[in-house]
């Protein structure tokens, strides 16, 4: 069976295995060093396994600026986020384009891979800001990170020689070539896939549902690398999903798997992306409801969903498909939105993140309108432990 074109036409591998690996790996220790932490370690590792096809590696000057200004690659390629590699300016002094360079982790020392420099540039962070987050606001988690890093980028071509272990479930990572193949195994053609850093509430539920209702697999895919700390860490919310799951989905029409990728909460420009990426993990579809995304209220709730307008069907490769706000209507005595629910405001149940956390924090138990009762039950068990981890 054939799956979905990935984006740019072919899955790239930068995975280097066996004997190459061997010899890489000894000659990289002669190699000058670039240390990096583990944001750029996700991005090296999805690079490598193709979950960013086409990059072959960190942006170089002339794709940077074209993904900041027209959200596509210098040749025209649909891509919204800036993949960057920022190093300090004293390591800038000693690097050369044409100089290969070992990736080494900061925290353990592990040669992770190794750079082909074919671009060193120096960017107004500012503007990327603006261009990308929409804000120079430092407020803004993503827009914080960026301005926290070197304005000096170095780009290039990338080879993977080891990958991050996952701390917890690692039996939930699949390469996008794993995802194809298991996608074609089940006889999918087609795949919605679900991005969150959520746990997975009733309006979460209701429109992957929705969706499943005209595809023949949901490919529930959560991000699990660096989020903002407020968020819900990803080992209480895996194991929320497999409750879910377990007693709410059909089995043979779900699939979860993690995306091990940072969160940038850029909105709009995030929710092309994480389009793209879905499309290299074999999915025919992506969800994209209210304030993808989003943090605070840089963005309005269907910007997420506008900014796609501005490229073809075929540009994308994947089809968007988008949901409006979603709501538990005590009159209807289901889910629904604004498009199939003509009672008022006062009918309807909407919590905010910010309050159901806290209600999870206290040992509440959200209403089952909102929370399934048996994924409440997981959270607040998960948030509990958490709590008593950071007091011992
Ligand atoms: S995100 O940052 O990963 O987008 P979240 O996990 O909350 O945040 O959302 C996952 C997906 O569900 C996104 O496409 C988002 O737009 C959508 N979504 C979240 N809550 C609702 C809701 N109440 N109604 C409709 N869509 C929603």
């Amino acid at each position: 069976m054939t799956t979905i074109l990935p984006h740019g036409g072919s899955l790239v591998n930068r995975l280097i295995t066996g004997e190459e690996r061997e010899q890489l790996l000894a000659s990289a220790r002669e190699l000058p060093s670039i240390s990096i932490n583990p944001w750029a370690i996700s991005d090296l590792e999805l690079i490598g396994v193709g979950a960013f096809s086409p990059l072959t590696g960190f942006l170089n000057e002339e794709d940077y600026n074209s993904v900041v200004q027209r959200m596509r690659l210098a040749d025209g390629t649909v891509w919204s986020i800036p993949i960057t590699l920022s190093i300090s300016a004293e390591q800038a002094e000693s690097l050369s384009v044409g100089e290969k360079v070992a990736l080494t982790g900061e925290l353990d020392g592990v040669i992770y891979g190794l750079l082909q420099i074919e671009s060193k540039y120096t960017v107004d962070q500012t503007e990327e800001a603006v261009k990308v987050f929409k804000t120079s606001d430092t407020e803004h988690p993503g827009v914080k990170k960026l301005l926290e890093r070197s304005p000096i980028y170095v780009g290039g071509s990338v080879q993977v020689l080891n990958r991050p272990e996952p701390a917890k479930f690692g039996s939930f990572y699949f390469d996008p070539a794993e995802t194809r193949r298991i996608f074609a195994e089940k006889g999918w053609k087609t795949v919605v896939g679900f991005q969150t850093r959520n746990p997975v509430h009733r309006a979460h539920e209701y429109i992957q549902k929705s969706a499943m209702e005209i595809v023949d697999g949901l490919f529930l895919n959560p991000l699990v690398g660096e989020t903002k700390s407020d968020d819900v860490p990803a080992d209480v919310r895996m194991n929320s999903y497999l409750t879910l799951l377990e007693h709410y989905y059909p089995q043979d029409r779900t699939f979860l798997g993690v995306f091990p990728a940072a969160m940038r909460y850029a909105g709009p420009r995030e929710a092309i992306f994480h389009a793209m990426v879905r499309k290299n993990y074999g999915c025919t579809h992506f969800i994209v409801g209210r304030d993808h995304a989003g943090v605070g209220d840089y963005y309005g709730t269907y910007e997420a969903q506008e900014i796609f307008a501005n490229f073809t069907a075929e540009e994308l490769g994947i089809a968007p498909l988008f949901f409006e706000h979603s709501f538990y209507c005590t009159k209807c005595g289901n889910m629904a939105s604004s498009k199939t629910c003509p009672h008022p405001k006062d009918d309807h149940l909407t919590l905010s993140g910010t309050k159901v956390r806290g209600l999870l924090r206290e040992g509440i138990c959200p209403p089952p309108e909102f929370t399934r009762p048996e994924v409440a039950k997981v959270l607040i068990e998960g948030m509990n432990r958490l709590i008593t981890a950071q007091e011992a």
